[in-house]
């Protein structure tokens, strides 16, 4: 008998992975499936970013292995987007590291930062991969509580309260998924001096800056940030380039340093034409970004009506690819979603996806035509 490595009793497959299965048989037996479930962008990708990806292809170096740190142009061009957006001054030398989707990245700093028994801070609810990939390394998830009150920001005297001995990550997540709410400043100078006070490395994970929020903002924008803080980023929600896989980290030279370390160890580099094409997307001006927002917001006021007619309610102020909503009261957030896909053939995210806190409530995702949104109005 072949026995998994022990790491894998402590994760379930991921909830997409099995749920998806369920919705494809439902589909193959003929159910019209409207899938509002999955955050992956249904919209093209800027069209310069395909073109340049396909020409790339007859360059000479094009096959070949890259490096580990990408393309010095494309780590200037991260610098530069970070300067525009953000106003944020990085090296694309030494505080700029290309990643294959931010997802990769939760893995690599986790590997460059923690060992067996560390402690780390996540936020409940929160983007399942936090947890999941603490558990595969042995260290231990410390999930903090998020709540509608407190505008989905955590209560830092809860946390001082809390044995931090062993933290060494604090994963945020602003704008947040999947609540959509997004962090004021005072949050941000507080949470820096949090990390600074316990020595725990701060890791903004900011892939919804640009979607539906008025705002973008980086936690590298604030005082003393670069002494603790590392930011993720992505083009998956951007540039509508999920399937590409381009993401970023930045932050002070040692931290993504001890992340290359890891990442060099495990890749051997980005495909060129990927790295050709998200260089032209890195560069799309503000056009790029209105027009992606308009097609969000048409899609948001519909979905609002979806959700009123599920009797939910949900904040219009909140910011992302998703609307999270709130369920009428006395029933369970995955009751609610398996009666609406068995009743309406239409497949929601439970809140409990996200965590306990996320019980009551469902995601909405915004990746779906505007006609199918309507189609969805209709049979509810
Ligand atoms: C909060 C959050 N972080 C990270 C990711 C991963 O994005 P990617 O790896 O495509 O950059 C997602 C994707 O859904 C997400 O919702």
């Amino acid at each position: 008998m072949i026995e998994v490595a022990k790491r894998l009793q402590k994760v379930e497959e991921y909830y997409f992975s099995k749920k998806l299965k369920e919705v494809a048989f439902l589909k193959s037996q003929g159910k019209p499936i409207i899938n509002l479930g999955i955050g992956s962008p249904d919209l093209e990708p800027p069209f310069k970013a395909s073109m340049m990806l396909q020409d790339s292809l007859m360059e000479p170096e094009a096959h070949q292995y890259q490096s580990y740190q990408g393309l010095p142009e494309l780590r200037d061009a991260i610098a530069s987007f970070y300067n525009k957006h953000f106003q944020v001054h990085l090296s694309g030398q030494t505080e700029v590291l290309p990643l294959m989707g931010s997802k990769e990245g939760i893995m690599h700093i986790s590997m460059a930062f923690l060992n067996k028994g560390d402690k780390v801070l996540i936020p409940n609810p929160g983007y399942p991969t936090y947890a999941a990939v603490t558990k595969l390394l042995e260290a231990k998830p410390v999930m903090y509580d998020l709540k509608a009150d407190r505008n989905w920001e955590p209560d830092f005297g809860a946390l001082e309260r809390l044995d931090l001995s062993r933290v060494k990550i604090m994963w945020i997540n602003y704008p947040h998924m999947p609540t959509g709410a997004n962090a004021t400043n005072k949050f941000y100078d507080k949470v820096i001096a949090f990390g600074k006070r316990h020595d725990i490395l701060i890791v903004n994970d900011n892939p919804y800056s640009f979607i539906l929020n008025d705002k973008p903002n980086s936690i590298m924008r604030y005082r003393d940030a670069k002494d603790v803080c590392l930011e993720l980023n992505s083009l998956s929600k951007t540039f509508n380039m999920a399937g590409w896989r381009v993401g970023m980290l930045v932050g002070k030279y040692d931290f993504v340093n001890a992340v290359l370390r890891v990442k060099s160890n495990m890749d051997s580099g980005m495909f060129f034409g990927i790295q050709k094409g998200a260089i032209e997307a890195l560069k799309c001006s503000d056009i790029w970004f209105k027009s992606l927002n308009s097609v969000y917001q048409r899609r948001r006021a519909l979905v609002y009506k979806l959700a009123q007619a599920l009797n939910c309610t949900y904040d219009d102020q909140a910011t992302g690819m998703f609307v999270w909503a709130k369920l009428p009261p006395h029933i369970k957030s995955e009751e609610f979603t398996d009666l609406v896909l068995k009743e309406h053939s239409l497949f929601i995210t439970p809140g409990t996806v996200f965590g306990s806190n996320g019980e009551g409530y469902v995601r909405f995702s915004l990746c779906a035509e505007e006609d199918l949104i309507e189609e969805a109005i209709s049979r509810v």
